[in-house]
């Protein structure tokens, strides 16, 4: 007679011929459409301003304000919108994001599902400047007596980001190194792996 165990480990009927299926990893969605879409397009725009910016006026102007109302929808869905598109559930203050920079630098910076302390940091001084350049470029563009100056100022903050967007791709790169995960491809998809993390 067999023990209880030995049945209960038994295949059920007909799933014996079945090929084994190796488990897919577990995923969650973390990033909705209007964060994807908002970013990608951001990516577009900001390009096509940058490039623009020495002639094609009209594009540059249309690229720019493209730029300023992709970040208004933006700020307005960092308040309303889905758990980690929030600012309220990935912005932290001085302390946290020293600490996470000290655990950074010791190479155990923990994962986060959403944004981690770093890269919210660098996401917020990246919509301050755009929208400190997109705004000096639209008041340069007003003309007047100070629209040379301004030119000059909008010119130095576009480099600025410029300088800042190396940087955050870079961030990008050694994340996903760091947590073996693809994040460029986690903001085309939405998806990240489910285990582990600190939301
Ligand atoms: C091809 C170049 C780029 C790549 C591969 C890239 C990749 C990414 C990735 C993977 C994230 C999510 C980071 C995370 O998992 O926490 C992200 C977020 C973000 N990136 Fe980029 N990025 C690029 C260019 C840019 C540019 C040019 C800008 C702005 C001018 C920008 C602004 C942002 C912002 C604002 C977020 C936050 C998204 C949100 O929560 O709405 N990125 N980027
Ligand atoms: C936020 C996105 C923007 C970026 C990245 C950007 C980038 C640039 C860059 C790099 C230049 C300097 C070109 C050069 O002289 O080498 C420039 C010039 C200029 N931009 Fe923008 N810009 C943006 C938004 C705007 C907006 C929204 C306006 C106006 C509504 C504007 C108006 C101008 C004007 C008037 C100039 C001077 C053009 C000239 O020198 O003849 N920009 N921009």
């Amino acid at each position: 007679m067999r023990a209880a165990t030995d049945l209960a480990a038994e295949p059920a009927e007909g799933a014996a011929q079945a090929a084994p299926v190796p488990a897919a990893p577990r995923t969650v969605k973390v990033w909705d459409i209007v964060v994807r879409v908002f970013h990608w397009s951001l990516v577009a725009a900001f390009a096509t301003a940058f490039i623009s910016g020495d002639d094609a006026e009209r594009i540059h102007v249309l690229a720019g304000y493209t730029v300023l109302g992709l970040i208004a929808l933006r700020l307005v869905w960092g308040v309303v919108g889905t758990k980690h598109a929030r600012f309220a559930s990935f912005v932290v203050g001085p302390q946290r994001l020293g600490a996470y920079l000290r655990d950074m630098g010791r190479g155990r910076a923990p994962r986060h599902l959403g944004h981690n302390p770093a890269g919210a940091a660098m996401i917020v001084t990246l919509l301050a400047m755009l929208l400190a350049t997109g705004g000096t470029g639209w008041l340069a563009y007003q003309g007047g007596p100070t629209a040379h100056a301004l030119e000059e100022v909008h010119e130095f903050l576009a480099n600025a980001t410029l300088a800042l967007v190396a940087a955050h791709i870079l961030g990008v790169i050694v994340s996903s190194l760091l947590h073996r995960e693809n994040l460029v491809r986690s903001m085309f998809t939405g998806r990240k792996r489910a285990e582990d993390g600190v939301d």
